[in-house]
């Protein structure tokens, strides 16, 4: 059901700050870095071999990121799983009870269809599930 761990979200304050950090640390860089409206963030994404690291920053105070910044500062904030057919692995989930942030798949960044799964039952994991999409950036 799960092809690969797509990318692991860490939310930021300042994404400059995070990319730069990265860079001096690891001599890793983002090779895409995108504003997605829909879930009030900009995003950085930086490859890891098959992987992506994704760095996060809310780009409005209503924003989930936001709200989970100021409840416990910065670090880890989702993980994301490649999945091949988001539509059929939500109707599973649903069926077994799970606790879906996202009843249906929505636009993410690089034109990816994404849907959030609820950490409350997942073992206190923030999940989302990431079919790649067509778009080329
Ligand atoms: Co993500």
């Amino acid at each position: 059901m799960l092809n690969k761990i797509d990318h692991v979200a860490i939310a930021v304050i300042n994404l400059d700050a995070a990319i730069e950090d990265y860079r001096r640390r690891y001599g890793v860089a983002p090779f895409h870095r995108e504003v997605v409206e829909d879930q009030m963030v900009e995003e950085a994404l930086i490859p890891v071999g098959e992987s992506l690291i994704q760095l996060v920053a809310p780009t409005r105070e209503e924003s989930t990121v936001a709200r989970f910044l100021a409840r416990q500062g910065e670090g880890l904030h989702h993980v994301g799983f490649e999945v091949a057919d988001l539509v059929a692995v939500l109707a599973k989930l649903r069926d077994e009870g799970a606790r879906l942030i996202d009843e249906a798949p929505r636009r993410g960044s690089r034109g990816a269809q994404i849907a959030f799964v609820h950490p409350k039952g997942g073992l206190g994991t923030l999940v989302e599930l990431v079919q790649e999409g067509s778009a080329t950036v």
